[in-house]
């Protein structure tokens, strides 16, 4: 059994990661981890610490202790904070990677896995079907940062053999924890809005596409990454990855096949132009050629399953208020 560290485990796919990962290899072996208390389910579900993704220390003391082989490091400032804070992003997004890097190379841990994103293309890349190898010009902080940790990455496996395996992320839908600062959290919210008000507001253009996937999805690539045998990983600054593309018009008609009177606006705002500025679509063959990834979920079906989940959820709420 791997004894595995998460980092940023209270976020949004940090906790959905650490309730997979206790499934798979026993609540015993997955210590979760996080600046604050800030996901109760998550803080209760097991062992948890806090720990700062700054402070290199912190997370070896948490490596000693518990004996840790695999970190999961999921702390980020995402796109839309990074720009209202461009230094603090940098400082987080960077430092972090890098200490978790040298504790691998330094041999206290065997196995990483960092997300990277769609943030590292930028408005110079191929829209339509972005290949794994391409010009990567990012205009956002988070981008940057993002490009920049792919190519340690792929430095730190080639010069010291870490081996550390990375997604380039689409935006993730999902619908227990909420994203936090993204520019494809309207993906989310949406959904919410759809059962509480029938009305949302969205911040993005009715026709801006953009390549998004379901957090199951999203979950199950990066634990059939990691199970992957070595050999298989050829990419070691990161993957591209894909299941779907749709735009804010499009999502809104998938969920009136449910709630037929829902009512979409547009209000742009500065997300807007960090939206143009990625792709709409992926070509993610070689994570489908090298370790057989597939995805499962494409937008009925998901639209199904969280307005499902979230009228349960807000029934609960009501029955138990
Ligand atoms: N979901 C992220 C964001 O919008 C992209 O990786 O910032």
């Amino acid at each position: 059994m791997p004894k595995v560290l998460i980092i940023g485990a209270c976020g949004q796919i940090g906790s959905e990661l650490t309730f997979k990962l206790k499934d798979l290899y026993g609540s015993e072996n997955i210590i979760a981890s996080d600046i604050g208390y800030h996901n109760l389910d998550v803080v209760n579900s097991g062992i948890f610490e806090i720990v700062d993704a700054q402070d290199y220390n912190a997370i070896k003391i948490c490596i000693e202790k518990y004996n840790i082989d695999t970190i999961y490091l999921m702390a980020a400032m995402l796109s839309a904070t990074g720009e209202k804070y461009p230094m603090k992003a940098w400082d987080l997004n960077m430092n972090s990677l890098f200490h978790v890097l040298n504790l691998a190379k330094d041999k206290f841990i065997k196995h990483v896995f960092w997300p990277s994103s769609i943030a590292v293309f930028g408005p110079t890349t191929p829209t339509v079907n972005t290949p794994q190898h391409t010009i990567m010009e990012p205009t956002t902080v988070y981008g940057i940062t993002k490009q920049v940790g792919e190519r340690w990455c792929d430095y730190y496996h080639k010069k010291y053999g870490v081996d550390v395996r990375s997604l380039r992320y689409p935006g993730i839908v999902s619908w227990k924890t909420m994203p936090g600062g993204g520019t494809t959290d309207y993906a989310v919210e949406i959904y919410h809005q759809a059962i509480l008000d029938k009305h949302y507001d969205c911040f993005l253009s009715r026709n801006t596409e953009l390549p998004m996937m379901y957090m199951d999805d999203a979950i199950d690539a990066t634990i059939n990454l990691m199970q992957a045998p070595s050999e298989d990983v050829k990419i070691r600054s990161s993957y591209n990855l894909a299941a779907m593309n749709f735009t804010p018009s499009s999502i809104s008609e998938a969920i009136k096949k449910h709630i037929p009177d829902f009512k979409i606006t547009y209000s742009p705002d500065f997300r807007q132009q960090i939206a143009d500025s990625w792709p709409k679509s992926i070509d993610d063959s070689s994570a489908r050629t090298d370790w057989n990834w597939k995805h499962k979920f494409d937008l009925d079906k998901m639209t199904t399953e969280i307005l499902t989940q979230l009228r349960h959820k807000y029934n609960d709420s009501k029955t138990n208020s």
